[in-house]
Formats: structure tokens, sequence, C-alpha cells
């Protein structure tokens, strides 16, 4: 019996992917994806109803509302970096304008009904600014409340939702004569960098290591766009929903924040590539930095500290460096790759 739904925006893009074959496998779960391109075939039979709309189509999203009472809202249609800063004034009307619908409409539906909805929000160490890359080395694990200054459009626009977020869930309509009974219950994660063996990214600034490793295994030449000496965390993609799925399960009073940091490895880029190169003996990959890429990438920390995460919900990733490649990457992409067309 089905008796749980959920909604799934950006359904159709890399976490979208893990999650609807995550939750499908769930009986009791109703899925609602959202998406503004199609969804792929695959995926359309898993869920309940598919929409095909932007995010910022209020008159569509409202009408899912108005069909369903939704129990999760995993809200992950966005412009991410690299595309945001080439459009910044689009990126912020679709990551900031369709957030703040979603919230309102999510929490319209938490007061009429006295429940709260989990809305779960996937920000990002874009919202990290670290001014030099000194700065960047001497930082270490850097924490929720550190170098929150963003210098990209996504960075500012992850923050600001964040902000939003925890807003709705704690002062929404605070001088309002009667109090809401129930609020919001919004719920961050900052990803890293993520690693699919199924999806490709694209729009990313941390996509050079996915790309690479993608290209070395179709066999094709890869220019990597940052400096070997790079660092950032990542995160291979089960892991990825797991956080996800985890963060919303937890129960609420052990939650101590919002917003949670959740990481894996941090390899250097020049580590990232003799990886590759370990599985894919005959790839090609040099490194020809792309200046401005590479000074959005210095911005962003070498590592992330997720003790809060591991402390209050138990978060511990499965996949370190080695067995993301071993037990993950490299089986799936291998086949992926010789599947008969
Ligand atoms: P993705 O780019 O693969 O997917 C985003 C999806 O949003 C796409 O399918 C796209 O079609 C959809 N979308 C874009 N504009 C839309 C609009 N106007 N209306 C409706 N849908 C729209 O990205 P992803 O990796 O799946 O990321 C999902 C979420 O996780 C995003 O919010 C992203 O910022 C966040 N995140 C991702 C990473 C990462 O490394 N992949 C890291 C940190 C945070
Ligand atoms: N991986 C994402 C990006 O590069 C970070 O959120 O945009």
């Amino acid at each position: 019996m089905k008796n749980k739904v959920v909604l799934i925006t950006g359904a159709n893009g890399e976490i979208g992917h893990g999650l609807i074959h995550y939750l499908s496998q769930t009986p009791e779960t109703q899925i609602i994806a959202l998406d503004i391109k199609p969804l792929e075939p695959q995926l359309l039979s898993l869920c309940e109803q598919y929409i095909q709309c932007d995010i910022r189509d209020n008159d569509r999203v409202s009408a899912i509302f108005q069909k369903y009472e939704l129990d999760t809202i995993y809200h992950l249609a966005s412009i991410l970096s690299t595309s945001a800063e080439r459009i910044p004034e689009t990126a912020h009307y679709i990551n900031v304008d369709g957030t703040i619908e979603l919230l309102k409409l999510a929490n319209q539906q938490t007061a009429r009904t006295n429940r709260a909805i989990c809305f779960l929000y996937p920000s990002s160490i874009a919202v990290y600014g670290l001014p030099c890359t000194d700065t960047k080395r001497q930082s270490g694990k850097v924490r929720e409340e550190d170098w929150c200054c963003p210098t990209t459009m996504y960075g500012c626009n992850k923050l600001y939702c964040e902000q939003l977020g925890r807003y709705y869930a704690s002062h929404y309509q605070q001088l309002a004569e009667a109090a809401q009974e129930v609020r919001l219950d919004f719920r961050g994660l900052r990803y890293p960098g993520l690693i699919s063996a199924f999806t490709v990214p694209s729009g990313g600034t941390s996509d050079y290591g996915p790309e690479m490793l993608h290209a070395a295994a179709r066999g094709e030449p890869y220019h990597c766009f940052v400096r070997p000496d790079t660092r950032l965390p990542f995160m291979a993609m089960p892991d990825a929903i797991k956080a996800l799925v985890n963060l919303a399960a937890a129960p609420a009073e052990t939650l101590t924040r919002q917003v949670y940091n959740v990481t894996s490895f941090s390899p250097s880029a020049l580590e990232f590539q003799r990886k590759v190169l370990h599985h894919f003996h005959e790839a090609r990959i040099d490194f020809q930095p792309d200046i401005p890429r590479q000074s959005i990438v210095d911005t962003w920390p070498a590592d992330i500290d997720d003790s809060a995460a591991r402390t209050d919900w138990g978060w511990q990733p499965d996949y370190d460096f080695d067995r993301a490649f071993d037990e993950y990457l490299i089986p799936n992409i291998r086949e992926r790759y010789t599947e008969p067309v």
C-alpha cells in the first residue's frame, strides 16, 4: 500500500536518477516527479506522476499541492555553478524564486493539515568563499559557520535558500496574531562534488572529476580545467542518496541545526587523474586550467567538517576514495560503456 507521497523536483538530474531508483524500492512511497526536461523513460515507470514544467510555473506547481498531500519534498531543481555564472539573473530566478514559491506552498499545506512537510534541500560547498589559496590550504576542514562568503551567483543562491528554509521553519509570519501551530520541517545538506557511474554532470564546476573518469571510460582524451594541485571534497552518488534519505528519516529532536556539511574524500586533481589512469591505462588526461573556473574552485574548501552530521544523525559515508572507484564507479562505468547500443 502506498501511503507516503514524495515530490522530487529536478527529477531528471543526476541526483534525481539515483533518488528515484532508491525510493522506488520502498513500496509504500508514491513518487511525483517534476523537471523542465522530459524524464528518461526508464524513470517514468517508477513514478506515480510526471510533470514536465518550469519550477517557476506557479499554476502547475500549485496544482500538485491541490492533488496530493505531500509528506516529503526533495527540491533538486537548480542551475549549477558554471551555468549560473553564464546567466546569473536567470539562475537567480530559478534557484531562488523557484525555491521560495515551493517553500510557500509547502508551508501552506503544513499549516492547513497541521502536519509538517519534510523539505529536503541540497545545498553545496559553493556557499563557501575562501579569499585565497593560502587560506584554503590553511583552513583544513571548514565548518558550516566558516567562510560563508560565496563568490558565485549559485553559491549566493544556495546560501540564501538555506536561510529562507530556516526562516519558513522557525520564523515565518512571526508578527501574526496567532502563531502557526506546526511549522515546515526544513533540512539542508551541503554536498561536495558528486560522482555518479550512471550520469555525466553538466554545468557544475566540480565536473572535472567525473568528466575525466567518464572520458577515460569512453576512450576519449580529456583536458582537465583545473591545476593538478587543486583539491576539492567529493562523494560517490550512492552516499549522496544515502545522506539525503537518512537526513529525511532522522528524528527531528536529534537535529541541532538546519543545514549540515557531508563529505567523503578530498583528492587533488592529480590524485584523481592517477586513480583514473590506474584503471584505464590508456587514458589521455592533461591539465589545461581555465582561469575563471579555476578561480571559482580556489574559493571552495579543500575539505569540510561533517562532524555535526555524524553526531546528530549518524552520517557515515560507505565509500572512501578507493572503494568508490573499485566497487562502485569502475565496475558500473565499464558496463555502461560496453553495453550494446
Ligand atoms: P543536475 O543539473 O543534474 O539536475 C538538475 C535538474 O534540474 C535537471 O534535470 C534540470 O533539467 C532541472 N531544472 C533546471 N532548471 C529547472 C527549472 N527551471 N524547472 C524545473 N527543473 C529544472 O544536478 P544534480 O547534480 O542532480 O543536482 C541536484 C541538486 O543538488 C541541485 O540543487 C544542485 O545544486 C545540488 N548539488 C549538486 C551537486 C553535484 O555535484 N551534482 C553538489 C552540490 C549540490
Ligand atoms: N558540484 C556543484 C557544482 O559544481 C556544486 O554544487 O556546481
